[in-house]
């Protein structure tokens, strides 16, 4: 039985708060240096919110670009999905706090999925539009990551800046849109990449105060072997089920951890660097922002063209992974 609807992305928008940390800036808050960033993530600049920036700010302003960019109104928006690890709040959720900076009239709720957050909150998008119980869902990817890394630890503040993508997935009678999603996770590796304190496992105390357990802890080489495995693994799944091959796949949009990452990742699927999406220089990881802030920029500029197969795939705590393929 064929499906009554596609999804499809009808509108997407980004926003980086305006202020710059460049390695060399960094330079004088760590012991580091712009070559070792460079040669070992190929970050050379980060955006990093004012002081009072939640997560909600950044996302509302993406958010109304992408609706902007849709065609649409706010009054059209049925849901909004935001992914973020830095939520306004522990409750309620950023969602609810974009739902209002919006004035829109709908559901909203967090999708918890760390750096795969934005592939993940798509995959549910694409499902209620499937399914025909909504016509045009805002999926948000949002973060303040500044708030949360610790600034005195050099193998994890070199890493990840601030910024939020935002993108409309809409019902489309087309043939192309949304094709397939592939989400995975393996809870066993929780601990490899998380933010500890703060939960109910370890509420807030002055201990976990004190031991630092309300900052990004993450066994960086660890990270990385898992990431290029699951990465390549994932690429490979979604086509599988999108019944495409490898050389068909006109665009890779990987998350931006890390251009080694990346350059990994690449070899492994033996597809040209040249169709792989990067923007990690500018930006360093935004975590759920990083997906969907490469495919607007790669739209923006014309690079991903109608009729072109693009796969988004990522990667983060939990750890999780996903991808999305979609016929642009
Ligand atoms: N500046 C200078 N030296 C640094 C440094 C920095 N910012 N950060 C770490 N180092 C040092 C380490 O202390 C270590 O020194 P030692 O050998 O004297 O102990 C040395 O550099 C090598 O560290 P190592 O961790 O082996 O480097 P690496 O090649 O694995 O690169 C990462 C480190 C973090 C860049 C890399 O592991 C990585 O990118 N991992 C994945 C991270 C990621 O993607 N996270 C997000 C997932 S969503």
């Amino acid at each position: 039985m064929t499906e009554p609807y596609r999804a499809c992305i009808t509108g997407l928008g980004s926003y980086l708060p305006e202020k710059v940390l460049s390695n060399f800036d960094l330079e004088k808050m760590v012991e580091t240096t712009d070559e070792w960033i460079r040669s070992r993530t190929g970050i050379r600049e980060r955006h990093i919110a004012e002081k009072g920036t939640s997560s909600s700010d950044l996302g509302v302003n993406a958010a109304r670009q992408a609706i902007k960019n849709a065609g649409l109104t706010v009054s059209d928006i049925e849901l909004i999905i935001v992914a973020t690890i830095t939520p306004d709040m522990l409750f309620p959720s950023t969602a609810c706090m974009i739902q209002h900076k919006l004035g829109a009239e709908c559901g909203a709720f967090d999708m918890a999925a760390a750096c795969a957050g934005f592939p993940y909150a798509t995959a549910v998008a694409d499902a209620f539009i499937r399914s025909g119980i909504h016509k045009h869902i805002l999926v948000v990817g949002a973060e303040v990551l500044s708030g949360f890394i610790d600034w005195s630890d050099r193998a994890t503040c070199v890493l990840f800046g601030d910024g939020a993508g935002a993108a409309v997935v809409s019902r489309s009678e087309d043939e192309g849109g949304i094709i397939a999603s592939y989400l995975g996770s393996d809870g066993a590796q929780a601990d490899i990449l998380k933010i500890p304190g703060g939960g109910s496992a370890h509420p807030t105390t002055n201990e976990t105060v004190a031991d630092r357990m309300h900052y990004l802890k993450m066994e960086g080489s660890e990270v990385f072997k898992v990431a290029v495995r699951t990465m390549d693994a994932a690429v490979r799944e979604v086509i599988k089920r999108g019944g495409i091959q490898l050389d068909q796949v006109d665009w890779v949009i990987p998350h931006q951890a890390n251009m080694r990452i990346l350059t990994a990742v690449g070899e492994r699927l033996k597809i040209s660097m040249d169709k792989v999406v990067v923007n990690v220089e500018r930006y360093g990881n935004m975590s759920s922002a990083s997906t969907v802030v490469a495919l607007h920029e790669a739209v923006a500029d014309g690079k991903v063209k109608k009729g072109d197969y693009v796969v988004l795939v990522a990667f983060g705590g939990g750890l999780t992974w996903a991808a999305t393929l979609i016929h642009w």
